[in-house]
């Protein structure tokens, strides 16, 4: 039988609520036409993000009721740190409130102000907080293009690497995301991460994950590398953290939770000021910010999202809507990656410039269509001033990409044909859409508040 089937069944429903194209129209105006601000029951499909809307499972929910509330020391805790030793061999595991918790806590541990950090691709708000905190972020992606069907589209460049770190600059860290969100959530082959780890080692510079989609990024390895078909995802991402000096986690991706992440490190003098700051910020070091029951549903979750038919029905989903936009016409950053599809708005619209957003036009297109909320990778995103440049210089983005993110066990077969019908609308108009320019907006990671208009 070939048909992938999604590998659960519901149990508790959660009713959408329609809204017409008109009442679209005067919902995008107040909400200054960024779809952040937008009320999500005024949403029919969203896609705006994978992160903490996943559907927690049976197994899960049994884990909340079991939470134990202790302030320190709790039960949930030592199931919590069992789950993340078991599957990363890590023995010091910092729980944080999310994954930018992590990134900030480590951030102010190896002191980056004055330093490097070099990423395969810095996700948002790990490159707002390595700046917040005076770091400078280079992304060395390895360069490939947004149509050429390679298995690991994610990697590192690892001459890059050696060119940056035989410049002798300070360097804080090198940080590999898997799968590579800001770059079309393309996933990172098992040699490139040795190597970088190897690379690393040579030159005393710690290596660090960003490990939100390990497991999607380790189905991958397994799926896709050669010599690993016959290994079990989890084998894979326990020998990924074992190549690494630490690692930051957000639990709303791969943690199959809503809320919650972790920091892990080897070097004793890192982990105590980490637990400084953690004490000093999250909140003790057996919580970091979760309440016990958000610990017991992400050691459930760990152990959920490592299972082969969740990750074959995730990774095929993906693909199904990647498959069913490329087929209706629009460009998308090919092949699917784990966790959402990317549209290439330069390519869709050529007559809109990156300086008017293209992918913020697609985003709003879908959503005036079909209720469809996406979110703008692109210019809007990672464009504006340099925070760092004294002269206020502007930055663009590589890509102009509009990313349609899918929720975890959420929405079946008939929501992903939805969209591809709106996709089909979205497509017949494509010379009609416009551009947009920023009204206002904010010094840091300005996309999530900026008040926009079309031009
Ligand atoms: N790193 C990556 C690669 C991410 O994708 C995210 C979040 C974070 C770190 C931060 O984690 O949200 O728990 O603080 N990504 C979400 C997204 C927000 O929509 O891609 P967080």
């Amino acid at each position: 039988v070939s048909t992938i089937i999604e590998p659960f069944r519901v149990k508790v429903v959660e009713p959408l609520h329609r809204t017409t194209y008109q009442e679209r129209q005067h919902l995008l105006e107040p909400a200054d036409f960024n779809l952040f601000k937008l009320r999500a029951e005024d949403v029919l499909i969203d896609f705006l993000t994978d992160s903490g809307t996943g559907a927690m499972s049976t197994g899960q929910w049994s884990g909340i009721m079991r939470g134990d509330e202790s302030y320190a020391g709790a039960q949930s805790w030592f199931r919590f740190q069992a789950a993340v030793r078991d599957l990363t061999g890590f023995e010091h595991v910092l729980p944080t409130h999310q994954g930018r918790g992590a990134e900030r806590i480590l951030f102010s541990g190896l002191d980056v102000a004055g330093k490097r950090i070099i990423a395969n691709t810095h996700f948002d708000t790990t490159r707002a907080n390595g700046e917040f905190l005076g770091g400078s972020c280079i992304d060395i992606p390895k360069r490939t293009l947004a149509t050429e069907d390679l298995p690991f589209k994610g990697n590192m460049d690892l001459e890059r690497l050696r060119q940056l770190l035989a410049e002798g600059e300070p360097v804080a860290c090198v940080i590999m995301t898997i799968t590579n969100n800001s770059g079309g959530g393309q996933p990172v082959s098992l040699q490139n991460i040795q190597e970088v780890s190897e690379i690393c080692k040579r030159n005393g510079v710690p290596f660090i994950l960003d490990a939100c989609r390990f497991a999607e990024n380790a189905y991958f390895i397994k799926t896709r590398e050669q010599g690993h078909s016959h290994r079990s995802v989890k084998s894979i991402a326990q020998e990924m953290f074992a190549l690494a000096d630490g690692a930051t986690f957000s639990a709303k991706k791969d943690g199959l939770a809503n809320i919650g992440g972790f920091l892990l490190v080897r070097d004793p003098d890192l982990v105590e000021s980490c637990r400084q700051n953690l004490i000093l910020t999250e909140g003790y070091i057996t919580y970091g910010g979760l309440a016990g029951r958000d610990l017991d549903a992400i050691a459930v979750g760990l152990e959920e999202v490592v299972d082969e038919s969740y990750l074959e029905y995730r990774i095929a989903s993906t693909r199904f809507l990647g498959q069913g936009l490329a087929d209706a016409g629009i460009p998308v950053l090919w092949p699917p990656g784990g966790h959402a599809i990317y549209i290439n708005a330069s390519a869709f619209l050529p007559h809109i410039p990156a300086e008017a957003f293209p992918g913020h036009a697609v985003a709003c297109a879908f959503y005036l269509e079909g209720g469809v909320r996406s979110c703008e990778i692109g210019s809007l995103m990672f464009g504006g001033k340099d925070p760092l440049a004294v002269d206020g210089g502007e930055r663009k983005a590589n890509l102009e990409l509009c990313r349609l993110a899918i929720p975890r066990r959420v929405y079946t077969q008939s929501h992903i044909e939805y969209v591809l019908e709106i996709a089909q609308i979205v497509a017949a108009q494509k010379d009609t859409l416009r551009g947009f320019k920023i009204v206002q907006q904010p010094r840091f990671l300005r996309h999530f508040s900026a008040s926009l208009a079309p031009t």
